[in-house]
């Protein structure tokens, strides 16, 4: 239904909205996306000069990080007291876009999602001991509101040790490939010249490295980066986590890729206004063969694990940068 709004939305406003959506994870920290404002409506374009065409093929991280940018602005919409209307890739646009329509509304604010906006962050760290109470996991589970997206939680230790070795599988097998290393290098800010050069990208910092000159950090993430050390390393990690959570679609398409995107989204929001911390381990989501196998042992047949993280308590990390919202605005 076509929605038209009556009231000009201040500019500043629209500006601010996007600022808050650029906030959003994206793989490799690429943030694949452009904006427009034109009135009340934002456009969010995929840039797929920014895809990552080794660990990402199909473009399913790139959608992902289009719907986690689409939920912060919904969820920033609605605190400025904004109903929004969105269209996944409306057919008459000339160019691929989810469509947001804003206008005046009800207040319906989300306040403590809000203020997690700028909070949260993907936190690589070893995580401490303490257990998550049951009513937060109950309370990340219900952070999923999309039917087509399922959200598991591994709470045993026998459900996580068993998802563990496909992780440690996929790590060899990413790790032992030349060329996929050279897509993670080639997004790795080893020091302040390079994130201020570029404002994307993983900073050490946020990978917990020390900043060094590019050529030296390349010598030790490569001495670092063997595949048997990597799997080792997210052994360690995820025995110090409380839990895995799974997200899978019930359809492979950009679709759902968005929804999965929003749906994550919800649940990082939700985590950070509960301390929770949450890093990836989406290793076996991104190994074709590994996808398989770990889909067979959890007995899926057609829906696809996506993205896979572990969550506990652990200490603020540095911030990863992001491009100035003028960098990102088209049109
Ligand atoms: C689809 C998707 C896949 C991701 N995969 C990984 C991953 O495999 N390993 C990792 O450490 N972080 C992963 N991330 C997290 C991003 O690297 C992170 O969001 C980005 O660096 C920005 O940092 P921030 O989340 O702290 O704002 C992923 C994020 C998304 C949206």
């Amino acid at each position: 239904m076509p929605f038209r709004s009556q009231n000009l939305l201040p500019r500043e406003q629209m500006i601010e909205l996007v600022r808050l959506a650029t906030l959003a994870p994206s793989e490799h920290n690429t943030q694949p996306w452009k904006f427009s404002i034109h009135g009340n409506e934002v456009r969010i374009f995929p840039d797929f000069t920014r895809r990552l065409p080794i660990i990402d093929p199909d473009d399913h991280g790139l959608y992902i990080g289009l719907g986690c940018a689409l939920e912060n602005l919904l969820v920033a919409a609605r605190n400025h007291g904004l109903e929004a209307h969105v269209e996944y890739f409306p057919t008459g646009e000339p160019d691929e876009c989810l469509l947001v329509h804003l206008d005046r509304g009800k207040e319906s604010r989300d306040a403590d999602a809000f203020k997690a906006i700028p909070l949260r962050q993907t936190t690589r760290c070893s995580f401490g001991e303490r257990d998550i109470p049951k009513g937060d996991l109950r309370r990340l589970e219900a952070a999923n509101c999309f039917e087509n997206i399922h959200f598991r939680l591994f709470t045993e230790p026998r459900e996580i040790l068993g998802v563990m070795e496909f992780v440690k599988e996929a790590s060899r097998v990413q790790f032992r490939n030349p060329v996929f290393v050279e897509e993670l290098l080639a997004w790795i800010r080893f020091n302040a010249k390079e994130v201020s050069d570029h404002q994307d990208g993983l900073a050490a910092p946020a990978l917990g490295l020390s900043c060094t000159p590019r050529w030296l950090g390349k010598i030790i993430m490569k001495a670092l980066a063997t595949s048997e050390k990597k799997a080792r390393m997210a052994e360690k990690l995820i025995r110090t986590s409380s839990e895995l959570i799974l997200f899978t679609v019930e359809k492979n398409d950009r679709h759902h890729w968005v929804d999965l995107g929003r749906s994550f989204e919800r649940v990082a929001l939700t985590a950070t206004t509960l301390n929770i911390k949450m890093a990836h381990m989406n290793m076996p989501c991104e190994v074709p063969q590994v996808r398989r196998d770990l889909q067979k042992h959890l007995g899926m047949d057609e829906e696809q694990p996506l993205l896979l993280l572990r969550i506990g308590y652990g200490p603020d990390m540095p911030r990863s940068p992001r491009r100035p919202v003028q960098n990102v605005l088209v049109g």
